[in-house]
C-alpha cells in the first residue's frame, strides 16, 4: 500500500532526528548542544529540504545533511531568540531554555557552536558529487549564510527586537517576518533543490519554485505562531504563551485580531500551493501541497 502523507512526514521527520543524533555526543559545550538540538521540535525544515530534493528529482538521504545544517542553524536561533536579552523565554521544545539549564554564557556558547556546526555538515555534506555537481555544498553553504546573516534571520531578529514597545505597520512586519522566519524556511527549500543538483541537471525554475513556496509559508507560518502564542496553551506547544504580549511586541494578531489572521494563514497558504506549478518537476510536489495545507492548521 502507499505510503499516506503523515506516514512520509513521519519517516523524513525520524531520519532527521537518528542524523541529529549522530552529531554531538561530548560532554560540556557539546552536551549543551545537545540538549536543545534533541530536545524534539517538528523538524520542518530538514523535512522541507528532503521533499524539495525529491520533488526535483533526488533522493531524500542526498539532501540529509543539508536540511541537519538548516536545523542546527534554525535551533541555534531558538537558544539565542529565548535570552533574557532578547524574548526572555523560559521553555522550549517542551524543556527549560538552555540558559536556564546551563546559564546564559553556555547558552550563548551553544548557539555560537551550532551556528558554525551548520555551515561544517553542510561544506561536508556526504553525497556522491557528481562532477558537475561538486560546488553544490558550497553553492548550499552560501545560501545558509545569506539566510542566516544581516539580510536575512539576524536582520529579521534586529529589527523585530529592536522594534519592542513599538508598533510596526503591516508592511514592516511583513518584511520582519519574511527575514527572521522567511529567510531559513527558503534556504532550507532551495538547498533541498540544490542537493538534487549534485547527480542530475536542474532546472532553474524549480529553485524559483521552491523560493517561492517557502517565502509564502513562511508568512503563513509566522502569522500562525504569533496566533498560537494568545490561542494555545504552553502544554501544547512547548513554548510559553504570552510572551509577544509581555515583550510588546507588534504582531499581526496585534495589527489584525486572531480572525483576520485566520484568513491570511489561509491566503499565503494557497499561494505557497501555487507557487509549486512554477518548477518543471521530475519528481512529485503532492507532499508539498499536503504540508503546506497541514502547517496551515497546526496546534504546535
Ligand atoms: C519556531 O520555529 C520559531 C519560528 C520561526 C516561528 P518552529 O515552530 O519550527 O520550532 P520547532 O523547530 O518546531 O521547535
Ligand atoms: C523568532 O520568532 C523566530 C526566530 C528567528 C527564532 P518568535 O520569537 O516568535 O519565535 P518563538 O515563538 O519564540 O518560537
Ligand atoms: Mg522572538
Ligand atoms: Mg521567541
Ligand atoms: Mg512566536
Amino acid at each position: 500500500m502507499a505510503e499516506t502523507f503523515q506516514q512520509q512526514l513521519e519517516a523524513a521527520r525520524q531520519m532527521a532526528e537518528d542524523r541529529l543524533g549522530q552529531f554531538f555526543s561530548g560532554e560540556g559545550l557539546e552536551e549543551a548542544m545537545r540538549y536543545s538540538l534533541l530536545a524534539g521540535g517538528k523538524r520542518l525544515r530538514p523535512i522541507l529540504c528532503m521533499k524539495f530534493c525529491e520533488a526535483a528529482g533526488g533522493k531524500p538521504e542526498e539532501a540529509l545533511d543539508f536540511g541537519c545544517g538548516v536545523e542546527m542553524l534554525h535551533t541555534y536561533s531558538l537558544i539565542h531568540d529565548d535570552l533574557p536579552c532578547m524574548d526572555n523565554d523560559d521553555l522550549r521544545r517542551g524543556k527549560p531554555t538552555s540558559h536556564k539549564v546551563y546559564g546564559e554564557c553556555v547558552a550563548t556558547l551553544a548557539g555560537d557552536a551550532l551556528q558554525a556546526a551548520a555551515f561544517q555538515t553542510v561544506l561536508f555534506a556526504k553525497g556522491p558529487w557528481r562532477k558537475e555537481g561538486k560546488f553544490a555544498p558550497y553553492l548550499a553553504a552560501g545560501i545558509l549564510a545569506t539566510a542566516a546573516g544581516h539580510t536575512g534571520m539576524c536582520g529579521g531578529q534586529y529589527r523585530d527586537t529592536v522594534g519592542d514597545g513599538k508598533d510596526h505597520t503591516l508592511e514592516e512586519l511583513t518584511a520582519i517576518n519574511n527575514a527572521k522566519t522567511g529567510a531559513l524556511l527558503r534556504a532550507a527549500c532551495i538547498m533541498g533543490v540544490i542537493a538534487s543538483s549534485g547527480h542530475r541537471k536542474v532546472d532553474d525554475s524549480c529553485l524559483d519554485a521552491a523560493e517561492a513556496y517557502a517565502t509564502y509559508l513562511g508568512h503563513a507560518f509566522q502569522i500562525r505562531d504569533d496566533i498560537l502564542d494568545v490561542t494555545s496553551t504552553a502544554e501544547a506547544l512547548g513554548k510559553p504563551i504570552g510572551s509577544d504580549e509581555a515583550n510588546g511586541k507588534s504582531t499581526y494578531v496585534k495589527l489584525l485580531g486572531v480572525e483576520e489572521c485566520e484568513k491570511r494563514v489561509e491566503e499565503y497558504t494557497q499561494k505557497a500551493k501555487d507557487s509549486l506549478q512554477l518548477g518543471k518537476w521530475r519528481g512529485n510536489t503532492s507532499f508539498l501541497v499536503w504540508l503546506a495545507d497541514e502547517l496551515g492548521k497546526r496546534e504546535k
